[in-house]
């Protein structure tokens, strides 16, 4: 039986940082599922027909981790027959063997209920604003008002909303470095590894 990590979490909390490290530490597969959701609205057009054909040239598209991309992916997103086109892929891969790691909002709640390990990484507003701005080299102020936009939009959506399974570790990056995180995500997959046995 693969080892299954979700990981959800509002937007630059630090989810995605910490997925890419646990993948490089036990050898996982890594996907990164709001790549899906921001190729699906960024190929214009009927976003259900968008997802029903999406392909691997799709999410290599330039301009995916725009901030504009965000918001349209978060746009998209609320709608079911989008998210549930989306749903077989991921299941598959969260398949893989050894393991896999998901990072999204519905991993631990829907699409992979059973996961050894559930976290939801969150950090305070403007810390997440702060980490964003610096990293897309944008002002900070509009950030923060974009990430309050789509966290409130991801989270009041009918579909799948952005919420902790009542299983999921709760880590709070506000006040970690990253190999503070990191080692903190990793203390809980060891530690769920040895309950498996
Ligand atoms: O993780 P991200 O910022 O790249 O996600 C972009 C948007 O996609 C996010 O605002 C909501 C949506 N999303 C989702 O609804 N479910 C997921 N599992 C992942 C992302």
């Amino acid at each position: 039986m693969p080892f299954t990590i979700a990981i959800d979490g509002p937007a630059a909390s630090g989810k995605g940082t910490i997925a890419r490290a646990l993948a490089a530490r036990f050898g996982f597969g890594h996907l990164d599922t709001g790549l899906l959701y921001r190729a699906v609205g960024a190929r214009g057009g009927d976003p259900v027909r968008a997802a029903r054909n999406l392909t691997p040239d799709d999410l290599g598209r330039p301009g995916l981790r725009s901030a504009e991309a965000g918001q349209a992916a978060s746009r998209v997103a609320a709608i079911p027959e989008v998210r549930a086109a989306l749903v077989e892929f991921q299941r598959r891969f969260a398949a893989g063997e050894p393991g896999a790691i998901l990072d999204g909002r519905d991993i631990g709640t829907v699409i992979c209920p059973d996961a050894d390990v559930k976290l939801f990484v969150i950090a305070d507003d403007l810390t997440r604003a702060r980490r964003r701005a610096a990293e897309l080299g944008a002002d900070e102020g509009e950030m923060l008002a974009q990430l309050r936009e789509r966290d409130a939009r991801d989270s009041a959506r009918a579909t799948a909303p952005l919420r902790p399974a009542g299983d999921a570790v709760t880590l709070d990056t506000t006040a970690l470095s990253i190999d503070e995180a990191v080692d903190a995500a990793v203390a809980a997959v060891e530690q769920a590894m040895a309950a498996r046995g």
